[in-house]
């Protein structure tokens, strides 16, 4: 078994949240296609999906990250896939975190850090957002639920779904951006430069 399914199976087994299957086949495709220099991703766990970009292009990667106890597990893997020597973490809670980056521009972010702050997240990753780069983000659909008509399954859901919603919103409705919502995983949001 390839070590990335390994790192997959672990995830599941100790129930830490990673991407799904055809949203690490997304991300692949577009590291391989569009060939990323430099890479962030707010939300790392166990740097599963961080080594599928990573394996994917000869870019360098970004993390923030707040668990130590993952931090400790992402280290161990990407030292496991010989990626450690591409990969910068950024320890604690991106909000606090990703101001002290500001200056920088990445030409991919990933975004799969908590679901309750897309919104206040956004705010601090749009002027990190390369002019020429996408921004990629998880979960935007949240469980089926965040279309319309849909009904939320369970009252400790509204505040993710209500989040989403606007988060989706904002950038529809903000004329710099082209911005798609993709029905893969649990929903994907693109959104790169106009023109
Ligand atoms: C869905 S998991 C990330 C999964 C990872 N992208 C993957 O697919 O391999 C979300 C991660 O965000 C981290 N996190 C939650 N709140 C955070 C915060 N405020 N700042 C930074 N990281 C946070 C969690 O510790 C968790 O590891």
């Amino acid at each position: 078994m390839d070590y990335l399914d390994e790192m997959e199976q672990f995830a599941r087994a100790n129930k830490i949240p990673v991407i799904l299957r055809d949203t690490r086949a997304f991300l692949e495709n577009l590291c391989k296609t569009e060939q990323p220099q430099n890479i962030l991703e707010i939300g790392m766990a166990i740097g599963y999906s961080g080594s599928c970009m990573l394996r994917s292009c000869d870019a360098h990667l970004t993390c923030c990250e707040a668990s130590l106890p993952n931090i400790a597990l992402a280290r161990e893997n990407f030292e496991k896939l010989g990626l450690a020597n591409r990969v910068s973490i950024v320890t604690g809670d991106c909000l606090r975190t990703l101001p002290t980056l500001r200056g920088r521009t990445f030409d991919l972010i990933f975004l799969d850090g908590p679901k309750g702050l897309y919104l206040e997240i956004l705010d601090l990753l749009l002027p990190l957002l390369d002019k020429h780069g996408v921004l990629i983000a998880d979960n935007v659909l949240f469980r089926g639920m965040v279309e319309d008509g849909q009904p939320i399954l369970e009252p400790r859901f509204v505040h993710t779904v209500e989040v989403m919603r606007q988060f989706i919103d904002r950038l529809q409705h903000d004329k710099r951006f082209i911005t798609k919502v993709h029905h893969i995983g649990d929903g994907l949001c693109e959104v790169r430069y106009r023109g």
